[in-house]
């Protein structure tokens, strides 16, 4: 018997006739079905949550208690959580966890700048013209707050877009991936086991585009926060007219390693980090840029420590990547690897392919209009480039049409500075790759890697705005 599992409207669970299956992704077997959505409970959950946000705002100490539990829960339930993302999301057990640790951390993180929203007094005597005036902004929370979450981080990429909203005084309408819905489920049980009242968060899924139109075309909706391709992002941006939004797309990541650099340090970080999550990461080192003097010596140090790495089953302690979300993903993967090949890459280690497990691969002589290298491959596949000066460097990662991190391994305070002024990227690591992530940053891109900033203390100015109040003080007695 399979389980089964409602959608969350209104703080009450619902079945629906139509159902979506949840399959394994590394057996391939249907675990679980959910309920999906239709336009009655879309639009239920739209007015169930502009209902809570107009007529009863929980002040920001509930907030943060809710927050706070809901990040205990988390905790406490790290193996349970884990075993649920591993099988829907094909994730190894031991990333799982660390999602699941990663998603207490947000919440907690959240509740207490939860704590801290302020707006600002604004000096306006400092102009002629505003004498005996009293002028400040406080931060108000903009309503409805719609998250649209991806599948290669189910229950923390979630927990990026519901925390903040909820700390900010926000409800939020929540659409998690149809490829892993489980895991918005259970976030959705756990506030509501923490003390979030009815309306504040309502779910609901959908398998095609049906559910997404919906939610877009839907005026209640004031903010949009999305995590997924470039291509769904400029359909939302071109849908919701004035409304506000925040796009976490994607990117064909550099990471560069100088010459000065620290190469075991470089290459231990550079083998493992293009193939976390099968590469299914937005941040993931795609091409790994090299300076020549080194090239040689690192592509074996690199290869040599790939070949280590253990491709297949999730749950087994040893291993390192798993399956890619299906095998249509990396058939598509291995499509753009064989087109590189015919077009004169070379294939240093893996390019196979077994259903939905793909090799860790590692290309070199490739062009820059290759697939592999200009679009986002979001697949365990790294391309190694040289390049002469650091200059050169700069370019090739600034001639991209993404921009989300970029990571560089250098000795020199030089170089390191030069990276972080010139590389046109949201987030320069230095001494680490491209996927360096910490949950309190600010995290996003430029260009076609999106607009706007998560992180939930950068999420929460997304997703409130700045009211001004003006006292005239002469009528004030
Ligand atoms: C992403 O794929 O954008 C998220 C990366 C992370 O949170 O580590």
């Amino acid at each position: 018997m399979l389980e089964s599992y409602p959608i969350y409207i209104n703080g009450r669970w619902l079945e629906t006739e139509n159902k979506l299956d949840v399959v394994d992704k590394f057996s391939g077997e249907v675990f679980a079905r959910v309920s999906v959505s239709g336009e009655a409970e879309v639009d239920a959950a739209v007015s169930a949550a502009l209902e809570a946000f107009r007529q009863s705002p929980l002040p920001p100490y509930r907030r943060y208690e809710i927050l706070a539990k809901g990040s205990a829960l988390l905790a406490e339930r790290v193996d349970e959580l884990a075993l649920t993302i591993t099988r829907e999301a094909g994730k190894v057990l031991k990333d799982a966890k660390t999602e699941v640790l990663r998603a207490a951390q947000v919440l907690q993180i959240a509740a207490e700048e939860a704590k801290r929203i302020t707006g600002e007094m604004i000096p306006v005597e400092a102009a002629p013209g505003a004498e005996n005036r009293l002028a400040y902004t406080v931060r108000v929370p903009i309503g409805v707050v719609c998250a649209i979450s991806p599948f290669n981080f189910p229950l923390n990429l979630a927990c990026h877009k519901v925390a903040p909203a909820l700390a900010a005084g926000n409800t939020v309408v929540f659409k998690p991936s149809s490829a892993t819905p489980i895991s918005g489920i259970n976030i959705c049980r756990i506030l509501e086991e923490a003390g979030l009242p009815p309306g504040y968060l309502n779910l609901v899924v959908g398998g095609g585009n049906e559910v997404g139109d919906l939610l877009l075309r839907d005026e209640r909706i004031a903010f949009y926060s999305f995590t997924g391709s470039a291509k769904v992002g400029k359909r939302i941006m071109a849908t919701v007219g004035l409304r506000k939004a925040t796009m976490e797309l994607g990117s064909n990541s550099v990471t560069i390693v100088h010459k000065d650099a620290d190469l075991e340090k470089a290459a231990a970080a550079c083998s493992r980090m293009p193939f976390v999550n099968a590469g299914q990461v937005c941040i993931s080192i795609q091409r790994l840029l090299v300076h020549r003097d080194i090239y040689e010596r690192f592509t074996e140090m690199l290869a040599a420590k790939t070949r280590e790495l253990v491709l297949g089953n999730p749950l087994d302690a040893d291993t390192d990547l798993g399956p890619m979300i299906s095998e249509a993903e990396a058939i598509r993967a291995e499509t753009w690897v064989k087109a590189a090949l015919a077009g004169g890459a070379t294939l240093v280690s893996g390019g196979k392919r077994r259903g939905a497990l793909f090799e860790p691969t590692i290309l070199t002589n490739v062009e820059p209009e290759m697939k592999v290298v200009c679009e986002e491959v979001f697949a365990p596949v790294v391309s190694v480039i040289p390049y002469d000066d650091f200059d050169e460097a700069v370019k090739m990662t600034n001639a991209s049409k993404y921009g989300l991190q970029a990571g560089v391994f250098t000795s020199s305070i030089e170089i390191a500075n030069k990276a972080a002024r010139e590389l046109e990227v949201g987030g320069v690591i230095v001494n680490d790759t491209s996927v360096y992530r910490a949950d309190q940053t600010p995290y996003g891109g430029v260009k076609e890697s999106g607009n706007g900033r998560e992180g939930p203390k950068y999420a929460i100015q997304e997703m409130t705005e700045p009211k001004l109040v003006v006292f005239n003080l002469d009528v004030l007695s």
